[in-house]
């Protein structure tokens, strides 16, 4: 096994490293705190290539491999994971999605724009009831010869509002069950489809959440994705990618966390001497450490499997399940090592500490990976 990376992966390490480190930590707490959306630093990723990474270079992306996604996420998180989400979903889901199952003319005329980040993309599969249970779709995709009409609401869409296009998955012969859903491609503006206000949340309060509703949306029978009835096979193997940006955010945001915490300790001074050298103190990070390099080792994996084309679904779960599980413990303990500092805004941590919350919650909550993982004990 080699664990060295290549020279490019570091340079791509090294250029999210400075950009996230000189850039973003500027505005990271005001966005936060106005829940503004980072328009400048969309744009800006967008010509360091990083919002189309993973895309082919014929289609107008960067042709980098998972791994050096995985680096860029990590260092991105680490200051603000409400820029990396808007990352991840773009190249995760939508990018990925549409490369792998999109035809010739869907891919020239959708993916090249989302690949070089004219516009971000949104990836619309949850709904009120159908959130963790995903074949529970009561988006409707009528099919009326030549196209088809939606009808539904989607929740919590990350770029619900920003987005262009749209990959939205729908009931369209609920009889079959999951092999009734498709898959489509919806352009944001056309007639008949209204975004809901932004959603007032407790982390990644800079990413952009809305609903989106549907009504009599009429979408050409070229725009859906795949064959009929392909749209729940779509969703998930596209979710399995999801997860290894998501599991990557979360090991950024524990990460980052821990950094700030280190610094900390070797700065405080209690007891006559600096906190770092109580070693109750030192014994934590130690840990934490531990938990970070568990996580990172994970995520690798996990895209190493995905780059060399063999099966990633079951390391993507766990890589997920872990990194969101320790991101939680290591912001929590990031913030008590900052003592009362720890819970006033200007020290970061809190922030990173409500921000680790949602990465246990969405692409499936910790949960759903255990269900993934678990089945794949006794298949
Ligand atoms: N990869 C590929 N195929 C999969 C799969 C996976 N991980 N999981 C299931 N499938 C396939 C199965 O093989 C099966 O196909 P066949 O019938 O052809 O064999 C089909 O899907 C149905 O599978 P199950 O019977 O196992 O389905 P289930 O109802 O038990 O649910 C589940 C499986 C894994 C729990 C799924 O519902 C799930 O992943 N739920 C979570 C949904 C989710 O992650 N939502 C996140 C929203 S997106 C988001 O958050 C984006 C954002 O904005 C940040």
């Amino acid at each position: 096994m080699n664990f060295e990376f290549t020279e490019e992966q570091l340079t791509v390490q090294q250029a999210a490293r400075d950009y996230a480190q000189r850039e973003i930590s500027k505005d990271v707490l005001e966005r936060d705190e106005a829940s503004l959306y980072p328009t400048k630093h969309v744009k800006a990723l967008s010509e360091l290539g990083f919002m189309g990474m993973m895309t082919d270079m014929t289609y107008d992306g960067a042709g980098m491999d998972t791994v050096s996604y995985v680096l860029a996420m990590e260092e991105i998180s680490k200051v603000d994971p409400s820029v990396s989400v808007i990352m991840s979903v773009n190249n995760s889901l939508v990018c990925w999605g549409l490369e792998k199952y999109g035809n010739e003319e869907q891919k020239q005329k959708y993916l090249k724009p989302l690949a070089r980040g004219d516009y971000m993309g949104a990836f619309l599969l949850s709904e009120p009831e159908a959130g963790s249970d995903a074949t529970k779709q009561r988006t409707t995709a009528e099919d009326k010869g030549d196209h088809y009409l939606i009808n539904g609401t989607k929740n919590w869409i990350t770029n619900g509002n920003s987005a262009g296009t749209y990959l939205v998955i729908a009931h369209t012969n609920p009889e079959k069950g999951h092999k009734g859903i498709n898959a489509f491609i919806v352009e944001r503006n056309w007639e008949g489809i209204s975004v809901g206000p932004h959603e007032n949340k407790m982390g990644m309060r800079s990413s952009d959440t809305h609903s989106v509703m549907f009504s009599d949306v009429k979408v050409p029978k070229e725009n859906r994705i795949g064959a009929d009835g392909f749209g729940f096979k779509f969703a998930m193997e596209t979710l399995n990618g999801g997860r290894i940006g998501i599991a990557s955010q979360a090991l950024g945001i524990a990460s980052g966390a821990f950094e700030l915490a280190l610094k900390y300790s070797q700065e405080r001074k209690a007891f006559g001497t600096k906190i770092f050298n109580h070693q109750s103190l030192a014994f934590k990070l130690s840990d934490m450490a531990v938990k970070i390099e568990n996580a990172r080792n994970l995520c690798l994996k996990a895209a190493w499997l995905k780059d060399h084309k063999k099966d990633y679904s079951v390391a993507s779960a766990m890589a997920k399940q872990y990194a969101a599980d320790i991101a939680m413990e290591v912001t929590t303990q990031a913030v008590q090592i900052h003592g009362g500092n720890g819970y006033v805004k200007e020290y970061k941590v809190e922030k990173l500490m409500r921000d680790a919350k949602l990465t246990q919650i969405y692409e499936g909550t910790s949960e759903i990976q255990k269900i993934i993982i678990s089945r794949s004990l006794i298949s």
